[in-house]
């Protein structure tokens, strides 16, 4: 028998607009919707008085490093800090190792996917290995449900060849998600290239390495029709020829991280190799201006990069370090605190972390033909699949890395005190997270 919960006292984030009403979930969908809802018989009851209902998060961008970097997280354990974190489905990236460029691995990383706490959607690469030589099968992934093609990690360099990913993406309906950075400007650069860089001693991955490749990815876009998807955009020159695209009718969309519109270049100048990302934590100029893109609603998606590393990884020379830091388990409450802490629009919050980036992964119900997935960011409607979350926004607590769900540590906010809460989870009609703990 499928297991009834009602969701009781809270109020719904709808599309446009909010309303207060209890759901009742059974057989894994939104059954019943309405204020003062009775109890069915034997149904789990969640508490959501003073807590906003909406649509579980969908991240674009999850590193959850299976197979090959168990060490630093499992699907199973990425998945948990997911749900913890308010998601119900994960784009997992494919720079694993192998990599997710073969039909049989990322049938491998759906199993692992299936038998976890929520939904996880593999991206494909774009290219075989991730080398940016030769095309992935492309067609053969997307067969088995991938949408979502990217060589994360680094951007394809080549620009013929990109050319030729977007033609194919194009005939095939997929997005191609980018990773902006030029190598031969960025180098072997390891914080943003600024004065402070200069001081540390420490060589510059500039800004123009970004920019150049979302310029040159903006124009294939609209050069070939093929969507595109610009993966942790970092500066304010970035966001502005992404806004200028869409504009002019270019199928483009734009994530930025809540690390690049938290923290800014200062917090390198300890050599803190937490601090350590690509593309790098930018001056305050253009943090401010993300800031201010994603309060204006200018940014589609806030993604997580959510990239776990072992502490043999980490604990280096800032210069040697891998790249990357935690996202998965800090996401809202970074995202609430930019829109203005309880004073935030609900409806865009959940806009930027669920509906939108649902869209773009092609998680909705409409567009959602992946074989055993339900459907996410949904409207709340009677009969959607119940992937939802409910949080609070006014409580606060201290990030301790100890308590986090992902297996990895590597968060840049320990110690920081962070305004709101996930309550619960739902994935798929089945409560994963109740009052904050696990429930199995
Ligand atoms: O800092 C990063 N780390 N940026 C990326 O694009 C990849 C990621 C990782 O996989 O660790």
């Amino acid at each position: 028998m499928s297991e009834t919960t009602i969701i009781q006292g809270g109020t719904l984030v709808l599309p446009d607009t909010t309303m207060k009403a209890d759901i009742i979930i059974r057989d894994h969908v939104i059954a019943e919707l309405g204020d003062g809802l009775d109890v069915p018989a034997g149904a789990t009851v969640l508490n959501a008085e003073g807590a906003y209902v909406g649509p579980a998060f969908v991240d674009l961008h999850a590193h959850l490093r299976e197979p090959g970097g168990e060490a630093a997280e499992t699907v199973a354990t990425g998945a948990a800090a997911g749900v913890k974190g308010g998601y119900s489905a994960l784009v997992a990236m494919p720079n694993t190792v192998p990599a997710i460029d073969s039909v049989p691995v990322a049938a491998h990383v759906l199993e692992l996917g299936r038998r976890s706490m929520l939904e996880v959607v593999p991206a494909g690469a774009i290219t075989l290995g991730r080398r940016g030589e030769h095309l992935a099968p492309m067609g053969e992934l997307a067969a088995l449900g991938l949408t979502f093609f990217t060589d994360d990690g680094t951007g394809v360099q080549n620009a013929g060849l990109m050319r030729r990913a977007l033609l194919y993406a194009k005939g095939l309906g997929l997005t191609l998600a980018q990773h902006c950075e030029d190598e031969s400007l960025a180098g072997a650069g390891c914080m943003n290239a600024s004065a402070l860089s200069s001081r540390l001693g420490l060589a510059g991955r500039p800004a123009i390495a970004e920019e150049a490749m979302v310029a040159r990815d903006l124009l294939l876009a609209q050069d070939t029709g093929a969507r595109l998807h610009v993966l942790h955009l970092s500066t304010a020159r970035s966001l502005a020829m992404v806004r200028e695209a869409q504009a002019r009718g270019v199928a483009v969309t734009a994530e930025v991280t809540p690390h690049h519109f938290t923290l800014t270049e200062e917090s390198c100048a300890g050599y803190d190799p937490t601090f350590k990302v690509h593309p790098p934590l930018r001056g305050s100029t253009d943090v401010e201006a993300l800031r201010i893109g994603l309060h204006a609603g200018y940014i589609d998606a806030v993604a997580t990069d959510h990239a776990p590393h072992a502490p043999e990884m980490k604990e280096r020379p800032f210069d040697e370090a891998a790249p990357g830091m935690l996202g998965l388990e800090t996401a809202f409450s970074l995202t609430l605190e930019a829109l203005g802490g309880g004073e935030a629009d609900p409806v865009l919050l959940f806009k930027v972390l669920s509906r939108t980036p649902a869209h773009i992964a092609n998680l909705t119900r409409h567009d959602q033909r992946r074989h055993g997935l339900s459907a996410h960011g949904g409207d709340l409607s009677i009969g959607t699949d119940a992937n939802l979350v409910i949080v609070d926004t006014s409580t606060r607590s201290v990030v301790n890395r100890h308590d986090l769900a992902s297996l990895a540590r590597n968060t840049p906010y320990e110690g920081r005190s962070l305004i709101g809460a996930v309550r619960h989870t739902v994935v798929a009609g089945t409560v994963a997270l109740r009052d904050g703990e696990f429930t199995r």
